[in-house]
């Protein structure tokens, strides 16, 4: 028997009992006489005692233990002459009478504590170190019990989970996809799903009804904290619903989710928003409403001035930073470079402090009288000592701007607490978004969308003005999930490609099996899916979802510890037909 408890069992009640542990040497701590060592494992910490009148050799043995050693000891459980109330097995000790080493460890490259020395790509080259780690292993937990929360909840509701292949065709959902070479078919190629959202609408079509799957999906962008190029979704589908059911339904699941995990019990609604209203207000379409600073435009009444910025500007907003009508010229000049960094993309940033009495200090007092800004100050309902932020330029840049601008000022006035959440769906998006650079519409959420039937007679003519029942659940400022309601009619779905550039038989080839299948009877359905590493990394407070996955890639999109992706032998290329061009830089 490797052990009788774990490191985290062990009580006053158990004194006197004899007990073996197993686990990790976290610390020794040498004090003449008397050495001790806390013993690791998953569950706890336990403190191992060796005195050195009762066995010398034992007690030598012991301080000579290497941190990280995976050890094994017997001993009998005595109280602690001074306890650690911080340590839930903090009243009791284990005298030690025998000590194994059952797996020496050489010096871990940082220290497995709480706040260790180890930089991020040390730590990720060494995962499985770092995965010891407390935090770690709360993201882990977290995650293990938001999976099972889930699981239940969908059980409860008829959901059946179901496996989709991982060796695909390659379905269009925005991003690139990852290709694996086909050795039986020389030449051709799988697609690593996206999502597996052409299979759940076919599982719609075979009667299943009710489907999740708490799956990996794999798309190659570019990189940000919250994004992974393989990353879990909870993806859903339901038969027989209207937007509405679908939107209780997933509601339902988050209200679960935030009272099973994080204990808060929402009675009311989640507050919806439209894309329209979402942009209005926060420039955003997924808006962080911890708090207020909404955009308040002065289009109108800006322009004319002789301002040339505001003059040329499709756009003139702001926000009202309250009580920061302080600022320093040092602070202010600090929140002109974040505007203008290439992120956020503003050419310059005007300031408007109200001032105590009533008078205002302003960086364009050469255009604007006291009247002027007077008018704009009511527009922003300041108050005396509040900070207007004004931004002009084109308008969906501007707007981009001012929420990242937003976002900032809620950073450093303290109001996005990571533990308040205030949940929201946004929904009404736009069916298509026009590109400028490919001269052509993209599907705003994935080519599968219906269009709102109130706008669908709009597809002909205008179809940049289309509405989606298509909706997000946004937390925090973070997209933790997306869905929409589906088009179930092969010609409205051969019209939709259409639309999006496809020739038909660009249409038949790529989408041939869906199409066909609609005509095989297929019920009304819709959909959703949930960002599942977003949602844990919101939960637990996590700045990256890199925290909460076991085994992440880093920025580059690489696995450190495995030293991923890599050079593969040339039998293996050759096998697979594979001939390189040529390599840039290489
Ligand atoms: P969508 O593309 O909006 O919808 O994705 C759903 C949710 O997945 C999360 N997500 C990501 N998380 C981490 N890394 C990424 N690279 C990444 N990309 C997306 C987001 C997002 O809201 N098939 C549709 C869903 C549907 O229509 O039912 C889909 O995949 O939290």
């Amino acid at each position: 028997m490797y052990r009788t408890h774990t490191c985290n069992q062990l009580r006053l009640q158990d004194v006197q009992q004899e007990a073996t542990l197993s686990g990790w040497v976290q610390r020794v701590r040498n004090f003449g006489g008397m050495t001790f060592i806390d013993l690791r494992d998953r569950y706890g910490i336990t403190q191992l005692y060796f005195d050195l009148d009762l066995d010398a050799a034992l007690c030598e043995h012991a301080r000579a233990l290497v941190r990280e050693s995976v050890i094994q000891v017997r001993g009998r459980v005595r109280e602690r002459s001074s306890k650690n109330p911080n340590l839930p097995t903090g009243d009791i000790e284990l005298v030690a009478k025998s000590v194994k080493v059952l797996s020496p460890s050489a010096t871990p490259p940082f220290t497995i504590e709480d706040q260790t020395d180890g930089g991020e790509e040390l730590r990720l080259k060494y995962r499985y170190l770092d995965l010891r780690r407390k935090p770690s292993q709360d993201a882990l937990l977290l995650r293990h019990r938001m999976a099972k929360a889930a699981r239940d909840f969908l059980d409860a509701n008829d959901f059946i989970e179901v496996e989709t292949p991982v060796l695909i065709k390659s379905t269009p959902e925005g991003a690139r996809d990852f290709v694996v070479p086909s050795r039986l078919n020389p030449g051709q190629f799988y697609a690593l799903p996206q999502s597996p959202q052409v299979f759940k609408q076919l599982l719609m079509v075979a009667g299943y009804d009710r489907y999740f799957q708490i799956v990996k999906c794999f798309r190659d962008e570019s990189f940000r904290s919250d994004r992974q190029p393989e990353f879990t979704q909870i993806d859903c589908e339901m038969s027989f619903v209207e937007q509405e059911d679908v939107l209780n339904m997933f509601e339902g699941l988050a209200k679960h989710l935030f009272k099973q995990i994080k204990n808060i019990e929402y009675n009311e609604p989640f507050p919806r928003m439209s894309f329209a209203e979402a942009m209005r207000l926060y420039g955003n379409d997924r808006p962080d409403i911890r708090f207020g600073m909404t955009f308040v435009e002065l289009t109108q009444q800006a322009k004319g001035k002789g301002f040339p910025v505001f003059d040329a500007a499709g756009l003139i907003v702001g926000i009202n930073a309250k009580g920061c009508g302080e600022f320093t010229r040092k602070q202010l000049d600090e929140l002109t470079k974040f505007v203008q960094r290439p992120q956020v993309g503003a050419k310059g940033l005007v300031h408007v402090k109200c001032n105590a009495d009533g008078s205002f200090k302003s960086s364009v007092d050469k255009f604007y009288s006291q009247d002027d800004l007077a008018a704009w100050a009511k527009a922003f309902e300041a108050q005396p000592g509040d900070l207007l932020l004004v931004l002009a330029g084109e308008d969906a840049a501007t707007r981009k701007a001012l929420s990242e601008l937003r976002l900032e000022m809620g950073n450093q006035l303290g109001l996005r607490p990571a533990d308040t959440f205030a949940p929201l769906w946004v929904v009404d998006f736009p069916l298509l978004e026009w590109d400028a650079e490919t001269q052509r519409f993209h599907a705003m959420h994935h080519p599968f969308t219906a269009p709102k039937p109130e706008d669908a007679h709009l597809l002909d003519t205008d179809p940049g003005k289309v509405r989606a029942n298509a909706y997000d659940l946004v937390i925090n400022g973070s997209e933790i999930g997306g869905g929409s309601v589906r088009i179930f009619d092969s010609e409205l779905q051969a019209k939709m490609f259409k639309v999006l550039g496809f020739s038909d038989q660009q249409a038949q080839e790529q989408f041939g099996f869906l199409m066909n299948a609609f005509r095989y009877g297929a019920p009304p359905h819709a959909g959703a899916a949930f960002g599942f590493d977003r949602w844990v990394s919101i939960f637990g407070g996590y700045d990256s979802i890199r925290d909460v996955i076991a085994f992440p890639k880093n920025n580059t999109g690489r696995d450190l510890m495995m030293d991923s992706p890599s050079p593969i032998a040339q039998e293996q290329l050759d096998e697979l037909h594979i001939l390189f061009n040529k390599l840039d830089n290489k």
